[in-house]
């Protein structure tokens, strides 16, 4: 589903997340761990006002290990908790309700020294479309629940979902935009197929990602694609293309003439990108936002 993003949407999907803050103790934001930043909305702090907050990379079986970790390094010098998922599996998830206990331990400590009996810690999972919040949340509750074509703009009654005793989380999660102004950024985001391509060319998003990768997974498309040159200068983009050009007659690519037929070779590639055929491979680094 591609939700188009105008301002009106928006202003929509930050009250209903305003309303649900009122009902809850704990955000859980989603990242998308091949490009946390990118799939972050830039408006975040703001939105969640200083609630107490756990940030998840998920997909973390589709990124690049050594990244991800840099990139939970970076967030928790930040002063966020932070943790590596994947939701389809269900790795790192059970590391989840002990970081939102600490979150809460100071509240959940008064409470205990006032001789108040600490209710359940609840919480509600926020993130961009596709980043895997309904994922998230049937893999919690250990079956189906959410919705995943939940749309800005459309309320249902909320229900608590029982995550053990000592959690209770909303079954409806806060959806944000994601920060498509940026051509950059929009490029990764559909490259990691979190908005859909038709928004943009095919080959531009596949140029971008070749282009990336040449520079930081270049012999993984050396090995993939049989390419004997990778650019010596990605900022050239006939070398770029020389490399999209090489995948394509690898794939068979070609059209009439015997010339490569870019728009197949990106979609072609970019399938294998996502399926994971090219490795575990992360869209960007910490160092880009120090
Ligand atoms: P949303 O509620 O945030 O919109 O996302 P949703 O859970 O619907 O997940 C979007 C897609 O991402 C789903 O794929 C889902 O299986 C996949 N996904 C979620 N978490 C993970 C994860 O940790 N690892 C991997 N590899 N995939 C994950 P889908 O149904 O096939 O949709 P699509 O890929 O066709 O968009």
């Amino acid at each position: 589903m591609t939700i188009q993003w105008f301002p009106g949407h928006m202003t929509r999907a930050r009250r209903q997340i305003e309303a649900k803050l009122k009902l809850i103790d704990v955000t859980i934001e989603l990242l998308d761990a091949r490009i946390p930043m990118s799939s972050r909305n830039p408006m975040v702090d703001d939105i969640l006002k200083g609630k107490p907050r756990l940030v998840l990379l998920n997909k973390a079986d589709l990124a690049d290990p050594a990244i991800t970790a840099e990139w939970v390094k970076f967030f928790t010098d930040r002063g966020l908790k932070t943790l590596a998922i994947d939701a389809n599996t269900g790795t790192g998830v059970k590391e989840i309700l002990p970081k939102c206990k600490e979150l809460m331990s100071a509240k959940i400590e008064t409470q205990i020294r006032k001789g108040i009996n600490p209710r359940a810690i609840r919480g509600l999972i926020v993130g961009i479309p596709n980043v895997g919040k309904s994922t998230l949340i049937n893999q919690l509750a250990g079956r189906k629940i959410a919705n995943t074509g939940d749309k800005p703009g459309v309320t249902k009654g909320q229900q608590w979902i029982k995550f053990g005793t000592d959690m209770d989380l909303l079954d409806t999660p806060g959806i944000l935009w994601p920060k498509f102004d940026d051509q950059n950024v929009g490029m990764k985001l559909a490259a990691t197929g979190a908005i859909k391509e038709e928004i943009l060319h095919l080959d531009d998003i596949a140029f971008h990602t070749i282009r990336y990768m040449s520079e930081y997974y270049g012999e993984r498309l050396k090995e993939r694609y049989g390419i004997e040159e990778l650019p010596e200068d990605s900022e050239n983009p006939n070398e770029v293309i020389e490399v999209m050009e090489a995948i394509g007659r690898k794939r068979g690519a070609i059209i009439s003439g015997g010339r490569v037929d870019l728009e197949k070779t990106s979609l072609l590639f970019l399938r294998e990108l996502r399926s994971g055929k090219l490795g575990r491979v992360s869209l960007e680094v910490p160092e880009e936002y120090l």
